[in-house]
């Protein structure tokens, strides 16, 4: 049974919470500096409420840590987690910035902790069965692969930390553009990139953005000074191109918003909804083209997929690795350079070539 640690007890923390219990795990202890978040979670998972970060570090019963708080709190708390000896899971985007990942992974050379990137999408059910069917060869050779995400009012935290950029890095890029830019290059086995095209918009304002719900705290005499649309397009070295193209909120209807992921081989192509249970296989019988539909096991395929990476994780902790199918900390490292080149070639308003490794 996996001992953990929660270092946040916001919206994510719950979603963990759930699937750290679900899969034979125990939250042993949970550390927010905010005293009713923190004693509200400790009271749902009948967990100990540490008031301070070191009290909550020291303990010889935790072995890992699932750091849930806001993305410029991120770096900090996996490193202070490591040198406490504890293995981590990081909440995505891994950091605010490159130098920031690689403290991190001088941390983590230096302490050999174990470090899982909590790049979830990976594990949706329909998104594991793509990837077998890449790995056995159904799509061929894969050259190109596209992302569409758009929501009509999904913008989290409004005002608050999410649409700050000094405490998030930036907007829907960072908060649901890494999971598919990270999907995208784990599926397509894209190595390392070498050209961005990207550009970023702000449609919305805190005074234009009727909601009726959202994902985390509102902050209506906040700031939103981020992106609330990206389209980018990442060239890697071995020849493979993938594109995203994010928003958090926009004024289409939903019955011209069509999300999904389309990954094209030259045997095969696939188009699927993250969080559905099936998989649309294009290919061609005798020079004829030819569909099929693929179908997934799936219970609640948001939770599967927190399941499975919570299972991951234990079995990295177990194994002294990370999982095949989990993130890295090089994949938390490649993703935040494509994020890094899309935000530089939206403000130069050209093609990035990325020089560095
Ligand atoms: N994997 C996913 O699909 C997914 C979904 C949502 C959020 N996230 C990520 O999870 C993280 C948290 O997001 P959220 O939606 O839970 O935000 P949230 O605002 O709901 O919760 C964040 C919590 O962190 C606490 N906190 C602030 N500083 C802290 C610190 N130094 N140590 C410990 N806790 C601290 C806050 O008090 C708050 O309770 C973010 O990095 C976000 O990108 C991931």
């Amino acid at each position: 049974m996996t001992k953990i640690g929660l270092l946040g007890a916001g919206m994510i923390a719950d979603i963990h919470g759930e699937a750290i219990t679900a899969t034979g795990g125990e939250i042993v202890a949970v550390y927010d500096p905010r005293d009713h978040r923190r004693d509200a979670f400790a009271q749902k998972w009948n967990c100990d409420s540490c008031s301070e970060l070191a009290s909550l570090l020291s303990r010889s019963d935790i072995e890992a840590v699932v750091v849930a708080a806001p993305n410029d709190q991120h770096a900090s708390l996996a490193i202070a987690a490591m040198k406490a000896g504890k293995d981590v899971l990081l909440e995505k985007p891994m950091a605010m910035s490159l130098a920031q990942c690689d403290e991190i992974m001088c941390v983590q050379s230096e302490t050999k902790q174990l470090l899982q990137l909590g790049f979830v999408c990976r594990f949706s059910p329909v998104a594991l069965k793509v990837k077998q069917m890449i790995d056995e060869g159904k799509l061929g050779t894969i050259r190109h692969a596209r992302a569409t995400l758009l929501r009509q009012r999904g913008i989290p935290g409004l005002g608050g930390w999410f649409t700050t950029k000094e405490r998030s890095g930036g907007g829907c890029l960072i908060d649901i553009g890494v999971h598919l830019i990270d999907l995208l290059s784990h599926l397509t086995s894209a190595s390392e990139p070498k050209r961005v095209l990207g550009m970023c918009s702000q449609t919305f304002s805190i005074e234009s953005y009727g909601y009726d719900e959202m994902w985390s705290t509102p902050k209506p005499d906040g700031t939103f000074d981020v992106e609330d649309g990206v389209v980018a397009t990442t060239t890697f070295a071995n020849g493979i191109t993938n594109q995203i193209d994010v928003s958090w909120a926009t004024h289409l209807p939903a019955s011209f918003i069509r999300d999904g992921i389309t990954i094209e081989g030259d045997k095969g192509a696939v188009w699927f909804d993250l969080w559905a249970d099936s998989i649309a296989f294009g290919t061609s019988l005798d020079g004829k083209p030819d569909e099929s539909k693929v179908e997934v096991r799936v219970n609640e395929a948001w939770d599967d997929a927190f399941q499975s990476e919570h299972r991951a994780f234990a079995d990295g902790i177990v194994n002294r690795a990370v999982s095949v199918e989990a993130g890295t900390s090089d994949d938390g490292r490649k993703v935040q350079t494509i994020v890094e080149a899309i935000y530089e070639s939206d403000a130069q308003n050209c093609e990035v070539q990325i020089s560095r490794s």
